[in-house]
């Protein structure tokens, strides 16, 4: 229906809220318009005949009054019990049990500004969530800094990411594709760049996305990304950021285990390309201004070997 096509719900959880939103709306619309209609008929309705008593007109008008008053009580009451039904069975298909401990199939975590999913075979990536078809999963929300709000418009209901507090939602995809998600709460400077993808894949693309990523990072071959590899631990890159199977494993940053397999860098500022990884390392915070990220002060030569490193992490 129209409404599909407007908000394009794309899972049994984002269904149900349009179709509540639709819910309301109706009902607003129609009480909107008994209420219009009535203050129309009361400024045309013609006048009592002369001529009748003035204390039968008072007598009349108190006993219409409560009449009146009883009536709307009721509908009023009827119309807010509807909303509250209508509520709450959307919200227990929309709502994660919140039993504490619950084991999750997914936990994601803000940082300033990106954020990471963590699966429980050890795989964590950053930016690009990839989930199997079909499959509801139990999601673990957290921040490992301020407070940030986890939102896939098509696919979940909002869930803040604070501090020290679990936040559970569903996350399921009806058919295979990319949804587009965001922060949906201030968090800092760069609020607007905290982007991320979930990536519906089919089951069979989703196990083998997962085992490759589940793969240490690939030994450096040729000389430039042996020396990047080398410069990777001598300029403490490793303190902030893990690659599997090396002596790196900082957990403040991204993990760049696989970092050529995500398409995008900073959060969705750029996209992931041998240009715009040299321009982040030579100038962070000129790619992303307020970025945690300070600037490592490489040489050109220093720059361009790292990079070479870091396009070789498929
Ligand atoms: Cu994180 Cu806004």
């Amino acid at each position: 229906m129209v409404w599909g096509l407007l908000f394009h719900p794309q899972s049994p959880e984002t269904e149900a809220i349009a179709s509540l939103l639709a819910d309301v709306l109706v009902l607003s619309a129609a009480v909107f318009s008994l209420v219009a209609a009535l203050v129309v008929a009361s400024l045309v309705r013609p006048r009592r005949a002369r001529g009748e008593p003035e204390g039968r007109r008072i007598l009349d008008a108190k006993a219409a009054r409560a009449r009146i008053e009883a009536i709307w009580t009721g509908v009023t009451v009827i119309v807010l019990g509807g909303l509250f039904l209508l509520t709450v069975r959307a919200m227990a298909k929309i709502d994660a049990p919140l039993e504490p401990g619950t084991a999750p199939d997914l936990v994601v975590t803000g940082h300033q500004w990106w954020w990471e999913a963590q699966y429980p075979n050890g795989v964590v990536t950053t930016g690009e969530i990839h989930i199997p078809v079909g499959h509801r999963l139990l999601v673990r929300i957290d921040s490992a800094d301020v407070i940030h709000d986890f939102w896939v418009p098509q696919l979940a209901r909002k869930m803040d990411a604070v501090p020290g507090l679990d936040g559970y939602i569903w996350l399921e995809a009806n058919k295979p594709g990319r949804y587009q998600g965001m922060c949906s709460e201030f968090c800092g400077a760069q609020h607007a760049w905290m982007h991320f993808v979930i990536i519906a894949d089919s089951e069979a693309d989703f196990s083998s996305w997962l085992k490759s990523q589940a793969q240490p990072a690939t030994q450096p071959s040729g000389s430039a990304a042996s020396e990047g590899a080398r410069l990777f631990l001598e300029k403490k890159c490793g303190d902030c950021h893990a690659i599997a199977g090396t002596a790196a494993k900082g957990g403040n940053g991204p993990d760049l285990t696989h970092v050529l397999s995500r398409e995008f860098l900073g959060a969705g500022i750029a996209r992931n390309t041998p240009e715009t990884l040299a321009l982040w390392l030579t100038n962070p915070q000129a790619a992303k201004p307020g970025n945690r990220m300070p600037d490592p002060h490489l040489s050109d030569a220093e720059a361009s070997a790292l990079a070479a490193y870091l396009g070789t992490l498929k």
